[in-house]
């Protein structure tokens, strides 16, 4: 298969992760997906990294590797699990089959800049998480940032946050670490709050699809119960590899207060040049809901 995507996902599953996941997974032709990335966020690393595995089982996609993530962030400790949000495990309570694999000898760090090298630029890292590990590879690799071709963030807002007034939470847990991401001189498509808000995702995603494997289709009911039908960010931001057509983009200059003022982890998007970011600022709904019921449509038995 020639000409496909390769990409990373940086990511801290997560009830919302697990959709990007599925998205990044469903379609073999288009992505070669180098290595799923874990971080701490919505719970401790141990168990997102637990999580990425069990996915990639029940996603049947267990030829992808999974590389364990940094313990703390940049400059402090991981928080609680937000269990508000995913749950007790990460996955909203949700039970899925454990599997027997464990996580790539290399660390996430490592894998990043080792995968960057193998692609020669070609690179796409979707992160989806605190963006800590893709700092730590940016300081220790000076070269990284030549050998990635974009950044796909779910994170930031450009109005109101969910963390604090102005600051989304992927952002906020590692505002130091999303400064140097946005800073890195690799082109960033931030998807933000602004824009994943207005695309709930409910249980009518699946009216119409009838051959879809039970366990996994199992699983997403669940999630989506457990979230109470609201939106799934990170399936939202990945969907632009599939059409980006999904969103208004404005070109921008954006960058990340770290200051622990009232306003830190708030991304400020200004329209100014040079542009290091292109800024989601509308989302076309029905088309993201049509890249959701194909994804949906590909698990099938
Ligand atoms: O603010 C939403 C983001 O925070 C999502 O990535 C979710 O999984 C949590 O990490
Ligand atoms: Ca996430």
């Amino acid at each position: 298969m020639t000409n496909r995507i390769s990409i990373i996902v940086d990511t801290d599953p997560g009830v919302d992760d697990f959709f990007c996941i599925a998205l990044a997974c469903a379609y073999p032709e288009l992505f070669d997906v180098k290595a799923i990335c874990t971080i701490g966020g919505n719970n401790a690393t141990d168990v997102t990294t637990r999580n990425a595995l069990n996915i990639l089982k029940l996603l049947r996609r267990e030829d992808i590797p999974v590389a364990r993530g940094a313990d703390s962030y940049l400059m402090e400790e991981f928080d609680e699990p937000v269990e508000q949000f995913h749950g007790r495990n990460g996955l909203g309570n949700v039970e899925i089959p454990e599997t027997e694999k464990t996580a790539d000898p290399l660390s996430a760090c490592e894998k990043i800049y080792q995968v960057a090298k193998e692609c020669g630029g070609e690179l796409v890292i979707v992160t989806v998480g605190p963006e800590t590990n893709l700092a730590l590879a940016f300081s220790r690799y000076p070269d990284l940032p030549s050998l990635v071709k974009k950044i796909v963030v779910m994170g930031g807002t450009t109005d109101k946050g969910n963390v604090t007034e102005y600051a989304e939470a992927n952002i906020w847990h590692d505002a130091p670490a999303a400064r140097i991401v946005f800073e890195s001189g690799v082109p960033v498509d931030m998807i933000g709050l602004n824009v994943t808000r207005q695309a709930p995702l409910r249980q009518e995603i699946f009216d119409g699809i009838t051959e879809v494997c039970g366990d996994v289709k199992e699983v997403m009911s669940k999630l989506i119960d457990f979230r109470n039908q609201e939106a799934m960010h990170d399936s939202i931001a990945f969907a632009c590899l599939l059409n980006d057509e999904i969103f208004t983009w404005l070109g921008a200059y954006t960058y990340v207060i770290a200051d622990h003022s009232e306003h830190h982890g708030q991304t400020v998007v200004e329209e100014k040049e040079p542009h290091n970011s292109r800024v989601a600022v509308g989302i076309d709904t029905e088309a993201y809901y049509r890249v959701m019921k194909d994804m949906i449509s590909r698990y099938t038995e």
